[in-house]
């Protein structure tokens, strides 16, 4: 069955950015491309798994939320596209080496990783506490650091493979309340900046993504209408961003476009920090 692209891509995300969306597919250049994400649950990753599966990859999707990728993976298969829920914790290398087996045994192979689930809640430096600390390197840099570890040797195996990290761009602007989560981030970045170099031999390419203020259901929670505005003030682009937005940066860093850089940062934040 022919994928349905326009479904796939028809989140809220999608609709929001219409003006842009009107591309039709990209030649479905990533056909057959198996891509592994990480926090597909919802947010970025959920946007990355629907339009890396309308361009024709196939996906498997982690999360620990395990209602949120079943949810996923059945909108993507109901679509013609070929996806699998996985379920496990950030902070648990036997859970995630469970699921990498499991999306080996199923697709044979992983094209690209998207190290993406991550946690961003607010707090004063002086306030925060050695487990609340603790708990977001696990998850958002120790996190990247297993599953990066336990994909790898898998692409090696096939000839190589691509890595795709979400950072953030508050790693560049750093925003106060924020001092944990900016560490996990610039720790993503300089992790990914020293694999380029090392796994580069292999023909595994390491590249970065810091995300700026994305419109995402999560963001709600603690996003107020006078921070929406002040968003917009910061950006040169007078949008909010959605999380396709974003998949379509990962589907550039997946794909063959991009085949000659490694090491990078690419900042998606409709001009928000320029550097
Ligand atoms: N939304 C933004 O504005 C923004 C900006 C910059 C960077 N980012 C980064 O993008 C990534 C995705 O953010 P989002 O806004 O889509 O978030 P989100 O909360 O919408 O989605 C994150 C997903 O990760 C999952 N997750 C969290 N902890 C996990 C764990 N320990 N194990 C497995 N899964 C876990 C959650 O269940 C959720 O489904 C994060 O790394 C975030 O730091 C987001």
């Amino acid at each position: 069955m022919a994928v349905d692209s326009q479904a796939l891509e028809n989140t809220a995300a999608g609709r929001a950015s219409a003006v842009l969306t009107a591309h039709g597919n990209l030649s479905f250049v990533l056909q057959n491309h198996v891509t592994f994400i990480t926090g597909a649950g919802a947010g970025i990753g959920e946007a990355a798994a629907r339009f890396f599966a309308s361009q024709g990859a196939r996906v498997a999707l982690l999360d620990r939320d395990a209602a949120g990728v079943e949810k996923n993976a059945a909108i993507i298969a109901e679509s013609g596209g070929e996806a699998l829920a996985l379920t496990g914790d950030m902070r648990d290398r036997a859970s995630l080496a469970k699921a990498v087996d499991a999306a080996i045994a199923r697709f044979g192979r992983i094209d690209s990783l998207i190290n993406n689930a991550g946690i961003y809640p607010r707090k004063p430096f002086l306030e925060i506490t050695e487990e609340e600390w603790d708990t977001m390197q696990d998850i958002n840099l120790k996190g990247v650091y297993r599953m990066t570890q336990l994909v790898v040797p898998h692409m090696i195996a096939q000839g190589g493979g691509k890595v795709i990290n979400i950072s953030s761009v508050t790693f560049f602007v750093a925003p106060p309340l924020l001092s944990h989560y900016v560490a996990s981030k610039g720790g993503v970045i300089g992790l990914s900046r020293v694999l380029a170099k090392e796994l580069g031999p292999q023909n595994v390419l390491v590249n970065c993504i810091t995300p700026g203020a994305i419109q995402t259901e999560s963001e709600k929670h603690f996003v107020t209408k006078e921070q929406e505005q002040e968003f917009l003030a910061n950006q040169s682009v007078k949008r909010r961003l959605q999380p396709l937005d974003i998949a379509r940066v990962c589907a550039f860093l997946a794909g063959p476009w991009s085949d000659g850089m490694t090491g990078q940062t690419l900042n998606v934040d409709a001009g928000w920090a320029l550097y």
